[in-house]
This record gives C-alpha cells, structure tokens and sequence, in this order.
C-alpha cells in the first residue's frame, strides 16, 4: 500500500533548518522523499497533510521496562507499545526484569510474539546476563540470542561480581553481542533511596553516594578494554561516570553510553518532598551532575537518549518515598520535555535533540531504522511542535502514570507515529 505523507517539515542536516518535503511510503520502506514546493501526484496513494508538523525519523529508546510477562498490573505489551507509539517511539528495547526474567529462549520468544499478536511498535528484547537476574550464574548466551534477544543486562541491579562481568562480556565478546550495564555497587546502596546530596542534608538522610555509580563503571570499563566487547552503561547520572567514560573513549575502549530526561532536566534540589514520583534509580543527582551529564551528552561522551521507561501501579507509588518502587514512565513525556528545555531555549538545535533520539541509538545498536531516507524502514513520527499543552498523567496511554511531570506545560507533543507503513497512533483519531 503507499501513503504519501505532504507539505511536512524535515530537518535538513546539512543546513541545519527545517525543510518542507513530501515522502512517499511503499509497503513497509521510504519509497521517496521529494522537494516540497509542488504537492506531487498522489494518485489512489492514502495521503497524511502534515503541513506545519515536523516529519522525523521515529524515535528510538533502548532502554524500557513493559512489565509484561509478570507485571501485567504496571503495563503490558499492548499498552506499553500504544504508549510509545503516543510518545513518538516506533522502536524499542525492552529490559529483562520481568517475571520470570528474560532468561530463556522461551521468555525471549514470548515477548517477540506477544508483541507480534498485541503490539503496535518494534520491540527489541535484551535478556538477563545471570539467571533470574541474581548475579549468581550466567544465563545460556548463544540460545538467548538465538531466539532473538539483541544484548545481554541485568538492568534494575548490577552485576556484583567482577569476575561474572568479566565472564559474561567475554563470552557476549565471543559472539559479538553487546553487554548493557545499570551500574551499581550495592554495598554503597542498601536500605538507600535518595541521593547525598541537598534534599538527603535537608532531611537528615543518609544518600547514595556518586562513586555507587562510578565505581563500576570503572570496573566495567577496564573489563571492556580487557575483553574487547560493546560495553553501554545505561542511565548515566553523575559527573564521575562522565568523566570515566570520556577517559575511556579517548583510549580506544569499546563504551557507549544513555542519558534519560529525567537526569538531563532535573536535580535532587527539584524534589518537591516525599513525593514518590521523584524516586527513581539512579536517583536525581546534584545540579553538578546534571551541568556534567549534559555537557557529556553535547561533546559526544554520552551518545543517545533513552527513557528508562518504568511503570509501576498508583498503590505501589503511595506506600511513600522510602517504601515505593524506583522508577517513572517516560515515554509520553520524553520528547515535548527536551523540545520545550533545550531546544525552545536555544541550548540545541532541533537536530541536534533528533539524532540522539533516532540515529545515534541505531548507530550504536546497528538497527536498520532511524533514518528518514529513501530505502529506509517506514518508521515516522509527525509532530506539532508550537501547540503547547500541560502534561496530563491521566490521559497516558501506559497502564501507569506514576511521572514529576504532571501539570508542566510543554510543547512538541506527537501528533501520528508510523511503523512500517502503518498509522499506529493518530491523536485525531483518539
Ligand atoms: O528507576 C528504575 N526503575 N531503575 C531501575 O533500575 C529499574 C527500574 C524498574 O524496573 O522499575
Ligand atoms: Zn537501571
Ligand atoms: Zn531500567
């Protein structure tokens, strides 16, 4: 079937500005993208106008949790994948900590037909480097990636012990799978919930220190260059794993690295009280950290965006800050949130905040999507970027709401994402 999608605007790179185009979609590819001046014959084509919306390549987030299978009460497959694709998400990469963990083929071949029969966007499933994610024992690396899994984590815990790190990225070295790591030492951790830093002062906390981060990304880094695997540290947060991963760039190591919106926009100063919807792991860091994880973004060291997307149900998040789960959905709000902080600001230019949305995560994990050219998967976003509207946490399309970001006005909302063809989400349609 083709679709032509008219008079949209798509960032041009080369002069840096936004450019009127129409783009033809053939079955599940770009067909053609052509000059916008003269509205082309559209024949029987089905056509979207999205005069005066942005038209991108659909975004992509490696770093989500869907819930499903075992947490069906926080998200599943369908709603998880509808709150993506309302986000702007056309691909994503799901975490292992389901129950049960993402440790078998089967779990991993679940996933991929649940998604299949229910879902509405691409997803990509890593599975757990250690079985049932308890550090004890590796999981079986060749049958996971067999039945489709793209990477090996343990995400929602660290990997303890450095020999089993340096086990699993020798063998994920050994059939060229990447290692993903959530860095965290839990000695420096336990029973801990908010950063050390102003809030942990005001309220006579104990935090969690930097260095819990930091300290295994320097393991991590130096098992990496022993090895030779893809090492990704997820979710940096602090100005000591910066510093860290620039280092090991410079030497030739084999890091990359993810930074989520919440980490680039807010601070432990920003938390408002014992607010559970400010709890998430890593935990809000100082305002030092955030100045450092966005320099880290701007010069290269961190490469991508990523949501950390993380459902958890409204009886979960009231049992209070010390008692409720770590975590905050992402996906609804990641794009308006960076438009409306960096790029309405003048900090980045549009393309800027586009590239570590779409290309970059493709670059780094070799996905065939993230491009707006012709050959290219048809996977799009079409976005309003000038209606300004406040963030309304009942309206999400995830099962969950649990998000600080309830009432912030914001603009850059998606208007229709794109999937190989297919209009999975039209907000005149909901
Ligand atoms: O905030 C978080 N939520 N951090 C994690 O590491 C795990 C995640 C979750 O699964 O809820
Ligand atoms: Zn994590
Ligand atoms: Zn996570």
């Amino acid at each position: 079937m083709s679709v032509w999608i008219i008079n949209g605007n798509v960032w041009d790179t080369a002069s840096g500005s936004l450019q009127k185009k129409h783009i033809r979609l053939e079955g599940e590819q770009i067909a053609e993208i052509v000059d916008g001046s003269a509205v082309p014959d559209t024949g029987s084509a089905e056509v979207i106008d999205a005069a005066g919306k942005l038209v991108s390549a659909g975004f992509i987030d490696m770093h989500v949790h869907l819930r499903d299978p075992g947490f069906e009460y926080k998200e599943d497959m369908a709603t998880g994948t509808r709150s993506a694709a309302k986000g702007g998400f056309t691909t994503i990469a799901c975490m292992p900590n389901t129950r049960p963990s993402v440790d078998t083929p089967e779990t991993v071949k679940y996933i991929l037909d649940k998604n299949a029969a229910e879902g509405v966007v691409k997803v990509l499933p890593y599975a757990a480097i250690t079985k049932n994610q308890l550090g004890r024992e590796l999981t079986d690396f060749a049958a996971l990636k067999e039945a489709g899994a793209i990477g090996f984590t343990d995400d929602g815990v660290g990997v303890q012990s450095a020999q089993m790190m340096k086990d699993a990225m020798a063998l994920a070295q050994s059939m060229n799978m990447p290692i993903i790591a959530h860095c965290e030492d839990n000695t420096l951790v336990e029973g801990l919930y908010v950063s050390e830093g102003s809030f942990s002062r005001k309220h006579g906390l104990k935090g969690i220190p930097n260095e819990s981060e930091a300290i295994h990304v320097g393991r991590d880094v130096l098992l990496s260059e022993a090895t030779g695997v893809h090492y990704h540290v997820c979710h940096v947060s602090t100005e000591q794993s910066v510093r860290l991963i620039r280092l090991a760039k410079q030497i030739g190591v084999r890091v990359t690295a993810e930074v989520c919106p919440h980490h680039l926009v807010l601070s432990d100063e920003d938390i408002p009280g014992f607010d559970s919807n400010w709890k998430m792991n890593p935990p809000l860091r100082t305002p030092r950290d955030v100045e450092a994880v966005i320099e880290a973004l701007e010069d290269g060291t961190i490469d991508m965006i990523v949501t950390d997307h993380a459902p958890h149900s409204a009886e979960e998040k009231a049992r209070g800050m010390q008692l409720a789960p770590f975590g905050i959905v992402g996906f609804e709000t990641a794009f308006p949130l960076l438009y409306t902080k960096f790029v309405l600001t003048g900090k980045w230019t549009l393309g800027f905040l586009l590239e570590r949305m779409t290309t970059d995560p493709a670059r780094v994990f070799g996905l065939p999507t993230g491009r707006l050219e012709q050959g290219a998967p048809a996977d799009l976003t079409i976005v309003d970027l000038d209606n300004e509207r406040a963030v309304d946490p009942s309206a999400f399309a995830s099962k969950s709401n649990n998000t600080p970001f309830g009432g912030w006005k914001l603009q850059g909302w998606t208007v229709a994402t794109i999937v190989d063809g297919k209009i999975v989400y039209n907000e005149s349609a909901n």
